[in-house]
């Protein structure tokens, strides 16, 4: 830290030009120099390539922590481990912090964690996103309690902010303890692969306790929380991919609550798409990718996926329909036939519920033979998990819309979006299949007896299913109903939903009055 008999011929501006050249270099080029050495970033390095040009401002950077214990009494960084601040991303306002490993390793200290409230605090405020740049030792070790209860006054914050404004997390190297919990609550994390790892106990630990051999990288390294366990919602081969990434996020998003998401320019032209036509297959049971569902409908180029490698059996993300931003849930029927499953429950009701919180349309695409079967999802609570889904469509008020390419099976049916849990607008191709279950398993059930006194079962078998077939999976009894506004042409599907989501673009709906809900968690 610059010393002050040092400073004591300066002139008051040299002393303050000083002070902030030493504030540039953190915990010293020495340090800066290993970080590159990794193949890291600094803090600065990052903010610079998050922020537009010069926009960012910086708050705090003479603070310093206030321990003397272990040490800490002769050393002193200014900034303390993090710099935060405020600057815009395409011209609009965020606030943000990142971690210094030069300082103590990132450590979380007191007044490290003092400059981040205050930022978060401040971006509640004034309804801007907070972006987070993860890269930290933990709690400063040195300083005890006084940094748990940084965490958790982070924590607390986080959860205060929580559909107030959004909050971004990238963890851009190691990130363990509790500390992973601040990025748990925010609502998209994004990790850099083979430089950062998230985890609760660490693999000595691991050892210790259940004695499995496990590297850093297995135990909780991008690649294991963006297909395994669904923690990151991206996985980026950089870090410059990775802010990339987050900039690209924040254009679909609002600032707040308060607000809607930003839309592009859009000129009316011809949206007829005939390459949907051909995309259902003619055989029920030949798998297509929803993907190109997606592509033919939305703007070009415009979608964001959104846990590309987890839970694969539903696609969810943002794109931009006439300019607009809207979430996209979607069945995939090339990953276990799109059936809906644990995971695949919990991904999409995260994803609904971000959507409502800010005010960004969903568009749900419906092919889902039911909730997949058996003990292993059974024990471990597709019946909660699979309502998680089922709430967050019924609790969400944002423009709804759904389109049944094929099936709309059982439950799956009532979940995906259905009119009867609030959606605005339903359309189903002319291949929907909307029923209890599948042909073949419903004549097994219904005809049973009949087709076991028939002279030929297998025929009398095919016989009934082939009614079945005809009697119900077809879009037509649902649209008899009502519960289907419209029967469309695949073709017709894009301009269908821009002059509906244009239609529903100043929809009013309000939950009854309460204190929360209580998802079933
Ligand atoms: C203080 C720390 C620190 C910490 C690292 N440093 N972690 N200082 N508190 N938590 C310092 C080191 O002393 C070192 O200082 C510098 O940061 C770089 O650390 P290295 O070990 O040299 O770097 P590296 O080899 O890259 O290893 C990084 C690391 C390792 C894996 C993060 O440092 C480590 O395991 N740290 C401890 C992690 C930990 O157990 N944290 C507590 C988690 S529990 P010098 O002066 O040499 O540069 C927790 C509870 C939160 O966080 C609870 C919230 C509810």
């Amino acid at each position: 830290m610059s010393d002050p008999q040092a400073e004591a011929h300066l002139s008051k501006l040299e002393v303050l030009e000083r002070k902030n050249q030493e504030a540039l270099l953190g915990g010293g080029q020495a340090r800066i120099d290993a970080q590159h050495k990794k193949g890291k970033l600094t803090a600065r390095e990052r903010i610079d390539l998050l922020l537009d040009e010069g926009s960012f401002e910086e708050i705090g950077k003479f603070v310093m922590h206030r321990s003397k214990d272990f040490g800490l009494d002769k050393e002193y960084y200014l900034g303390d481990g993090v710099v935060t601040g405020y600057g815009t991303v395409n011209g609009r306002l965020v606030y943000v912090f990142s971690q210094d490993f030069t300082v103590f390793g990132g450590s979380l200290s007191e007044t490290h964690a003092e400059k981040i409230v205050k930022i978060m605090d401040l971006a509640m405020k004034n309804g801007a996103p907070v972006i987070g740049l993860n890269d930290s030792g933990g709690a400063r070790i040195q300083e005890g309690v006084v940094s748990l209860g940084g965490y958790a006054d982070i924590f607390y914050k986080n959860t205060l902010a929580s559909g107030v404004v959004p909050q971004l997390s990238a963890i851009m190297g190691p990130c363990a303890g509790g500390a992973v919990y601040s990025p748990a609550i925010t609502d998209f994390i994004l990790m850099v692969e083979d430089t950062s790892y998230m985890f609760v106990t660490g693999p000595n630990v691991v050892k210790t306790v259940t004695h499995e051999n496990v590297t850093s990288e297995e135990l909780g390294g991008a690649s294991t929380h963006s297909t395994k366990s669904g923690v990151t919602h991206f996985s980026c081969a950089n870090e410059v991919v990775c802010i990339n990434h987050v900039k690209q996020l924040l254009s679909y998003m609002p600032q707040n609550c308060e607000e809607t998401a930003p839309t592009l320019p859009y000129e009316a032209g011809n949206e007829t798409r005939p390459v949907l036509d051909s995309i259902i297959p003619e055989n029920p049971n030949q798998p297509y990718d929803i993907r190109e569902v997606i592509e033919g409908i939305i703007d070009a180029d415009s979608f964001l996926e959104v846990h590309q490698n987890f839970a694969e059996n539903i696609v969810v993300g943002f794109a931009r329909l006439g300019g607009r931003s809207i979430g996209i849930v979607g069945n995939q029927p090339a990953v276990l036939a799109g059936v809906l499953d644990i995971n695949a429950s919990t991904k999409a009701a995260r994803f609904v519920r971000f959507c409502d919180s800010f005010n960004i349309p969903l568009l749900v695409l419906e092919d889902v033979p039911g909730f997949l079967p058996g003990t292993d999802q059974e024990w471990r609570g597709i019946i909660t998990n699979g309502a998680k889904l089922l709430y967050a469509f019924c609790e969400a008020t944002v423009p709804r819309i759904t389109v049944i390419t094929r099936k709309a099976y059982g439950g799956a049916y009532d979940v995906m979006n259905s009119k009867h849990i609030g959606a605005d607008m339903n359309y189903a191709w002319p291949t929907a299949e909307i029923a209890v279950m599948g042909a073949k398993g419903a004549a097994e059930i219904i005809f049973k007896r009949e087709i076991a006194a028939a002279s030929d079962p297998e025929a009398k078998l095919q016989e009934k299913v082939d009614e079945y077939q005809q009697k119900f999976a077809t879009p037509y009894r649902a649209a008899h109903r009502g519960f289907v506004d419209e029967v469309i042409l695949p073709s017709e599907t894009r301009q269908k939903l821009i002059r509906a989501f244009k239609m529903l673009e100043n929809k009013v709906d309000t939950m009854p009055r309460k204190k929360h809900g209580n998802i079933p968690l």
